[in-house]
């Protein structure tokens, strides 16, 4: 719930007569009826001088408050642009102040009208109260609102407020700004050790920063760390100014050529939700030599392309020359500093693969940091390239492992034999470790907050898992059906999945159990919501534990989503990959290998491999054997290979 009020309105009032008042609240109400209807949420009412608004969103449970957080920020920007024209005119200050409160509004649709309106005017009350003590210009947050989206806005420190009707002061906080880059997520507990990585990163960037680029490989295990250290340095570089693109490789896209590649260069192009003639506006704009030729190869990777236009008609090894030539002379002429990240670099296809490895030759000739990710396992090129830095994390040591434990169950003397079982089970690895407690709070063996806990029953119930696996699995098996069926299907989707493909698998989707169950995460709010598996892990555990018939069943239903879609064209690899996964994949092959124009079907690499693949899949085991079908219309389109495993 969003509440907005002019400030000293009645002294406004009396100093600039009733009409010139009246034009301005009426632009001010107006835009900030623009805004909050673009945030999803309604006005509910008019008080005057402000506006009450309702976000009440049926999707994840941070949703709502973070649209209205969105919301009050351009609120008040927008008030700060009309407020410069009326200090010019009139010569007077107009400024808003905001408040905020999150409760359960209109949970009683069952029950008496008067309850309903008591349970309103409560919360309505609240974020009044807010808004009365927000300063001017600024957005308050009570303290049920500050929680549900801390992780995602950066906020003041808690101040205890006076309010009107309550004798005790209550919390409040401010909102200081919507945080893109915020390091720490919900659940996670301030970062323990990486002193000498992170200290190194940020070396690095700042000579980035000065011209002298530099290729950064992080290699651990899973859970060690690597992404949280990406975030630490993106926050660093973030708040040096310099833009961050990234892109992340997952299993299930192993075999999908240019996927990884394609995703990197429609991040850095920033391109990503355009509209493919703007797009491709854009793209002309970056490259504004570049031999219309070579920009037709681009766009055609980029899944861009203008269908009516045909791209040039070359071998697959000369169409990558000219890619790589292309990108590598713009790294070489760019001026302004950038980090680049990519992700899980052991499940990159090999095309991506091998391009990527000549665009990062030129890095330390550009102002430009590129950060990877990988686990030990991965040897392939990316991890050769030559003047990169290659950091290995170690597990947490003793100390750090102890430090870590009492930050995630806070230091009570009852939890002090559970904190060292955590610290030593864990094994340095701090995944793990958060599992763990994650695992114990929801048995109920740990009471109270999280970072403060209390021990509940017998330190001798406290028994922890064996492995992380196991951990994320009782996780995973305690959830209700519903909530579970989500998650399932989820995990077939991908790493990142959106409300709609989710909702064409499950029809009862719950994703808010799952984000309270800190298995996934919200990333995006607009224009549909997307959700992100907290680690690659948890999706791998609720991929395997599933039955392999339902399974396929949904690999079934997501390829015949994705087919209906709007992009099925540059998906149909990936909508082979699912068939496939389907034990469909036969039946698919004539729809699936059709040229498909705007794909970088003719800029796919020969394929006419028989042999055993690379680990892949979210199963992330078993041996694979690919086998090239050839396409008859065009044997050289992009046709998904075949696998047995
Ligand atoms: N040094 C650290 N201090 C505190 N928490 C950490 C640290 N390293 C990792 N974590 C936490 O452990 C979890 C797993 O880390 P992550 O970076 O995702 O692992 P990886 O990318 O290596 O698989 C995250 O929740 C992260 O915040
Ligand atoms: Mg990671």
């Amino acid at each position: 719930m969003l509440f907005a009020d002019v400030v000293h309105s009645m002294e406004i009032a009396a100093s600039l007569g009733a009409e010139r008042l009246r034009e301005i609240m009426t632009e001010l109400l107006d835009c900030s009826t623009a805004v909050v209807q673009r945030y999803g949420g309604t006005v509910d009412k008019f008080t005057g001088d402000g506006i009450m608004a309702l976000f009440g969103a049926p999707t994840a449970l941070e949703d709502h408050a973070f649209r209205a957080c969105l919301a009050a920020m351009h609120i008040q920007s927008e008030a700060e642009r009309l407020a410069a024209d009326v200090q010019r005119r009139d010569g007077i200050r107009l400024q808003l102040r905001v408040g905020l409160n999150s409760g359960q509004v209109i949970a009683g649709e069952i029950g008496s009208a008067a309850a309903r309106y008591t349970a309103v005017g409560e919360q309505v009350g609240m974020a009044q109260r807010m808004e009365s003590v927000a300063p001017p210009g600024g957005v308050m947050l009570s303290e049920s609102t500050a929680r549900l989206v801390d992780m995602a806005v950066v906020l003041g420190d808690p101040e205890m407020v006076q309010i009107k009707g309550s004798d005790v002061p209550v919390a409040a906080r401010r909102l200081l700004a919507i945080g893109e880059n915020q390091p720490r997520r919900r659940g996670e507990s301030a970062l323990i050790g990486r002193t000498w990585e992170l200290n190194t990163i940020a070396g690095i960037l700042d000579e980035a920063i000065g011209g002298a680029g530099c290729v950064v490989n992080i290699r651990g295990p899973a859970g060690i760390g690597k992404s949280r250290l990406v975030r630490e340095a993106v926050a660093i570089a973030a708040g040096r100014g310099v833009p961050v693109f990234n892109t992340y490789c997952e299993s299930h896209t192993h075999d999908i050529p240019f996927h990884v590649l394609a995703r990197l260069l429609r991040a850095a192009m920033e391109i990503n939700n355009l509209d493919p003639g703007v797009a491709r506006a854009r793209v002309r704009d970056r490259f504004p030599d570049a031999d219309p030729g070579d920009l037709l190869l681009l766009e055609d990777l980029l899944a861009i392309r203008d269908a009516a236009v045909a791209v040039p008609d070359i071998a697959a090894d000369a169409r990558r020359r000219r890619l790589t030539a292309l990108v590598n002379v713009a790294s070489l002429e760019q001026r302004d500093p950038a980090v680049y990240v990519i992700e899980d670099v052991h499940w990159i296809d090999e095309v991506s693969e091998s391009m990527l490895a000549q665009f990062l030759s030129v890095i330390p000739q550009t102002p430009a940091l590129v950060l990877t990710t990988y686990r030990p396992e991965y040897r392939g090129e990316l991890a050769q390239v030559s003047d990169a830095q290659t950091m290995a994390l170690r597990p947490l040591n003793e100390a750090q492992a102890s430090a870590l434990a009492t930050e995630l169950l806070g230091d009570d003397p009852s939890i002090s034999r559970v904190a060292e079982r955590v610290a030593e089970r864990a094994a340095g690895n701090p995944f793990f470790a958060e599992e763990m407690v994650r695992d114990l709070a929801e048995r109920g063996v740990l009471q109270g907050d999280s970072g403060a806990y209390l021990l509940s029953g017998d330190v001798e119930d406290a028994s922890v898992p064996a492995t992380l696996q196991a951990t994320i699995g009782a996780r995973v098996d305690r959830l209700e059906p519903a909530a579970k069926r989500t998650l399932n299907a989820a995990a077939v989707i991908g790493l990142r999945f959106d409300s709609e493909l989710l909702g064409g698998l499950v029809d009862d989707a719950e994703v808010t159990p799952l984000i309270e169950a800190q298995l996934v995460d919200p990333v995006r709010f607009t224009p549909i919501a997307e959700y992100a598996f907290r680690h690659p892990m948890i999706r791998t555990v609720a991929y395997e534990s599933q039955l392999k018939s339902d399974r396929a069943q949904l690999h079934r239903r997501l390829a015949a989503a994705i087919e209906s879609g709007a992009a099925a064209e540059e998906n149909a690899a990936l909508i082979a990959e699912h068939l496939e996964a389907a034990g469909d994949l036969h039946e698919a092959l004539p729809g699936t290998c059709a040229p498909a124009p705007g794909r970088p079907s003719a800029t796919s690499p020969p394929r006419s491999r028989v042999g055993a693949g690379r680990s892949r899949s979210p199963t992330d085991s078993h041996t694979t054997i690919r086998i090239e079908y050839r396409c008859a219309s065009n044997p050289a389109a992009c046709c998904a290979p075949a696998r047995f495993g």
